[in-house]
């Protein structure tokens, strides 16, 4: 199955407006002229639109951090799927950092998602084991949960019907911001094994085949191609690199070559 890499960028709670246009200014050139991957930059809410301009004109897509099921209302602090998809093409939703910090359930995750679908945009769902289970042998079981959870009664109709408008990141949260990135052979190992049959469970194996699902955990530019290379993985969800330009566009270099 040929599926086109994708590589995004979390910024986390990183960049203010002024970071952000010093960051996206000097990234852009480097990264617009690589074809054959798709590139996404997840600014905090509060860059979206400043890097929304500067992103035009560009082949490089912009993606938020997450969003709110509801509509509209009084909903303090939060951000609404319309207001977010008035900027982006991509939302990442479910990060672990939002399931430990803020108590996102796999329902509040499956909710967020089918709000993102209602308003055409494609959400980057993060699934992934605490070191813990990792160390108790139960990554298989906590992994196919969060995606049988996460993405239970979705639906693919029209111009989704196709699965490429849905990716999944399997981050294992022991490798995230430790600099311990997992095996590319042992993550792709829970990619085919686990992650690929609840996808094809929930959607069928034609579409499930069509999902891409990405790698995300320390990441950098000096191992994303052995990353790239296994065939289950489709690309990279990135997190502190994807604020280093060189290391950045090195990694989005791997997914092509
Ligand atoms: P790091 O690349 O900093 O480990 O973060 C990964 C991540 O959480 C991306 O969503």
């Amino acid at each position: 199955m040929n599926r086109k890499p994708l590589v995004a960028g979390n910024w986390k709670m990183n960049m203010t407006v002024a970071d952000a246009r010093h960051l996206v200014s000097q990234m852009v050139p480097g990264l617009q002229s690589k074809s054959g991957v798709d590139k996404v930059i997840c600014p905090p809410h509060t860059a979206l639109l400043a890097v929304s301009s500067l992103l035009e004109g560009t082949d490089i897509s912009l993606g938020a951090q997450n969003l709110f099921w509801e509509p509209s209302g009084a909903f303090t602090g939060e951000i609404s799927p319309a207001m977010v998809a008035e900027f982006c093409d991509y939302v990442i939703l479910g990060h672990s950092e939002r399931r430990a910090y803020f108590g996102e359930t796999d329902k509040d995750v499956n909710r967020k998602v089918q709000a993102a679908f209602a308003h055409d945009l494609t959400p980057i769902v993060c699934i992934g084991e605490t070191l813990e289970e990792y160390e108790a042998d139960r990554t298989y079981d906590v992994v196919f949960r969060q995606a049988k959870l996460g993405l239970d009664g979705i639906q693919f109709a029209g111009q989704e019907s196709d699965g490429s408008n849905l990716v999944i990141a399997y981050e294992p949260i022991w490798c995230i911001g430790t600099g311990r990135a997992a095996t590319p052979t042992d993550a792709n190992e829970v990619i085919a094994n686990v992650i690929r049959p609840a996808l094809g469970e929930l959607f069928g194996n034609e579409i499930a085949q069509r999902i891409r699902v990405l790698y995300g955990g320390s990441v950098t530019g000096d191992n994303a191609r052995d990353f790239f290379q296994q065939p289950e993985i489709d690309g990279a969800l990135v997190g502190g690199a994807s604020l280093k330009v060189a290391d950045y566009t090195q990694i989005t270099l791997a997914a092509v070559q």
